[in-house]
């Protein structure tokens, strides 16, 4: 782990704008930087950079953040890799701190498992490298299929010992559990049937070793090659099915492939470790494995977070064909656009990398690779030559594709197409699709959007605005807001009071106070006991008020690089809205700037009025409620009620003065 003290030197000297500055053109635009969305294809500019709040703000695609924010959502960082790269920019030292025996122990199961495959990733990995076994065996088996030092480094590549339980003992012996090596499936656990108790083996032994990362580079499972040729065992042995590792939402190579992919904007499918790992010693990083299981819509997912281009390579044999084109009916139906890539007869991926140069081999990739429909339906049409039967089936499979496809713009310029290719009407097309449903496709693009949704990224992100407007909702955002932009200012405010004249009667006077803002809300918000509703507000409420009232020198940058996620989304989310204004009053000089009339000490008031009595309008309405539910009329509540109105509207009254 990185320690918290070098990450704070690190947010203490990074510059958003120097950051950003590498990845996008930025202009001066008053006292901020304006540019080109880096996540969508504007030609406006609607992507903000304040200096002074050390934050972002991409207005077209609703992202924004600090600065590690921006390189997870750029550059597809870890947030420990995005402190990395900004310690290098400033030539800061990282200072990890190890963690203890005793947090080991603490670490729920599922840490527990991830601490033991990595301990099991650099075991593999010491054992090729630095015993004699590893090196006559899995070194050179690895060099013989021409991995390079460097390649074997990256992708980690060990050797398990032939011998049963080498690989157990030694986790043992380090202190990690044999419950933990047991469920991540590296070490196997059977009853002795001469009963003596339990017998425990590794279940890699004599294999090279595969690790298998997360996206974010973590190890979840292990792939090993056996090297012997015996008949009985399998070529490739993977881990089961465990806590961590979920084959079905993992793909090989998504960890060293993230920042191509996106770069790229596209991702190339193969089948295994060595297809994906051959690419990448060949200059290709963008490439991924499904890793022998068909492909799945949660790994298709994790490719559409990055890009919305799939090329899929497959063996020339014709098994291999078929296998694939099954698969990628999937991938249309999340509304990503498929080329595929046969190699020539008897190549496989990884063959034909090594066998050709780079420059070959792009070359190849870019003049074979072709739009999937296309492709199946010249590929269906050669089959079916002259058979009627055979052809109407055709028909059928490639009208079941194009069904697939969510966006309707895009299944008719198929269909035009493919009418062309297969030489049959269009019309024929057509009815055969709305034959096999409409419902089926409306489906299909109810189940993308969804997939869409569950898909966003960790990262922040903005929430779609809700339909209907929830009142309570922008008043508690805009007290934050007040909050992070007037909290420490001093103001007057105007308040009634009841006081007794020279004749003892009771008159209602004007007194004026000064008070910080932040002490003004924070005391007329205890008068009536109001809490924010809203979790990440009453958060940050908290944890402003508590900063405020600290330090007079309260700074808005600091504050926003030490906050969670959900809350940092809010708060630059806020922060930026005021220089939307400025963003189109550049855009368009015309556009009239927010109403600035109002003094700091009015909208205060305002708001909190407001606040108030909305929640007495909720309370109010709750307690109607419980009466009509309890027909018998409890006094208590009805009085409740009555104390409410007279409350309510005396600050109707203030709030009517205010404005
Ligand atoms: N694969 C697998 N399980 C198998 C066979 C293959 O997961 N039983 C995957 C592996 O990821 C492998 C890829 O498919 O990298 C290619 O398969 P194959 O060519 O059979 O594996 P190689 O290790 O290249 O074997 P060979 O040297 O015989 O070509
Ligand atoms: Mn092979």
């Amino acid at each position: 782990m990185i320690s918290k003290d070098t990450i704070d030197k690190v947010f203490e000297a990074s510059r958003v704008e120097e950051v950003i500055g590498d990845f996008v053109q930025l202009k001066k635009s008053g006292s901020n930087f304006k540019g080109l969305s880096p996540f969508t294809d504007e030609r406006t500019p609607s992507f903000m950079v304040s200096p002074v709040k050390q934050i972002w703000k991409d207005f077209s695609s609703g992202k924004g953040g600090n600065v590690v924010a921006f390189l997870m959502e750029h550059e597809h960082f870890t947030y420990p890799e995005a402190v990395k790269y900004l310690a290098r920019k400033y030539n800061i030292e990282i200072e990890e701190t190890e963690q203890t025996d005793e947090l080991k122990q603490q670490a729920d199961e599922r840490e527990s498992m991830y601490l033991v495959s990595e301990f099991a990733r650099d075991y593999f990995e010491d054992v090729l490298w630095n015993t004699e076994p590893g090196k006559a065996v899995g070194l050179t088996y690895f060099k013989e299929r021409g991995f390079t030092d460097e390649t074997i480094r990256k992708f980690g590549l060990g050797y398990s010992p032939d011998e049963w339980e080498a690989f157990t003992k030694e986790a043992l012996a380090k202190g990690y559990q044999l419950e933990f090596l047991e469920k991540t499936g590296l070490t196997i656990v059977k009853e002795d049937n001469r009963g003596e108790g339990n017998r425990q083996f590794d279940r890699f032994k004599g294999r090279v070793m595969f690790p298998i990362q997360s996206m974010s580079g973590r190890v979840l499972g292990f792939g090993g090659r056996i090297l012997k040729t015996d008949k009985k065992a399998a070529k490739y042995l993977n881990s089961p099915e465990t806590a961590i590792y979920h084959k079905s939402k993992v793909l090989y190579g998504i960890y060293h492939a993230r920042q191509a992919i996106a770069k790229e904007d596209n991702c190339f499918l193969v089948e295994g470790y060595t297809d994906v790992i051959q690419f990448h010693q060949n200059g290709i990083e963008n490439v991924v494995a499904s890793s022998g299981t068909a492909l799945t819509p949660e790994q298709i997912r994790l490719i559409h977070r990055l890009t919305n281009n799939i090329t899929v390579l497959f063996d020339g044999d014709a098994a291999g064909l078929r296998a694939s084109l099954r698969g990628v009916d999937l991938i249309l139906e999340q509304g990503m656009n498929v080329k595929v890539c046969p190699l020539p007869d008897g190549e496989d991926p990884d063959s034909f990398a090594r066998a050709n140069s780079f420059e070959d081999l792009t070359l190849f990739l870019r003049e074979n690779a072709t739009d999937f429909i296309r492709f199946k339906a010249s590929l269906l049409m050669e089959e079916a030559q002259d058979d009627p039967i055979r052809k109407a089936e055709t028909i059928r499979d490639i009208v079941n594709s194009i069904g697939k496809i969510p966006d309707r713009i895009q299944r008719e310029v198929y269909v035009q197409e493919c009418s062309r290719i297969m030489d049959i009407s269009e019309e024929v097309l057509f009815n055969t699709l709305a034959q096999m449903g409409r419902k089926e496709i409306a489906e299909a693009s109810k189940r993308q959007r969804q997939q869409r949704q569950q898909a966003g990224m960790e990262v922040v992100r903005e929430q779609p605005s809700p339909a209907k407007i929830d009142q309570q909702y922008v008043l508690e955002r805009k007290i934050i807001e007040l909050l992070l932009i007037y909290g420490n200012k001093i103001e007057e405010f105007e308040d009634q009071v009841l006081k007794q004249d020279e004749k003892g009667e009771l008159k209602m006077e004007k007194i004026v106070s000064e008070y910080r803002v932040f002490e003004k809300v924070f005391l007329d918000l205890q008068e009536d006991e109001v809490e924010l509703g809203n979790e990440v507000f009453r958060k940050l409420f908290s944890v402003l008020v508590e900063k405020l009232g600290g330090a007079e020198d309260f700074s808005i940058d600091r504050f926003v690089q030490d906050l969670e996620p959900d809350e940092a989304r809010e708060v630059t989310s806020i922060l930026m809205d005021e220089e939307k204004y400025m963003l189109h009053r550049w855009e368009d000089q015309d556009i009239l700037v927010k109403d600035k009339t109002q003094t700091v000490a009015q909208l205060v008031s305002e708001t909190i009025l407001n606040l108030r009595c909305y929640l007495i309008d909720k309370r109010v309405g709750e307690l109607q409620r419980q009466t009509l539910e309890k027909k018998d009329g409890n006094p208590d509540i009805l009085e409740e009620i009555i104390n409410y109105h007279q409350l309510k509207r005396m600050l109707a009254q203030k709030l009517n003065r205010v404005l």
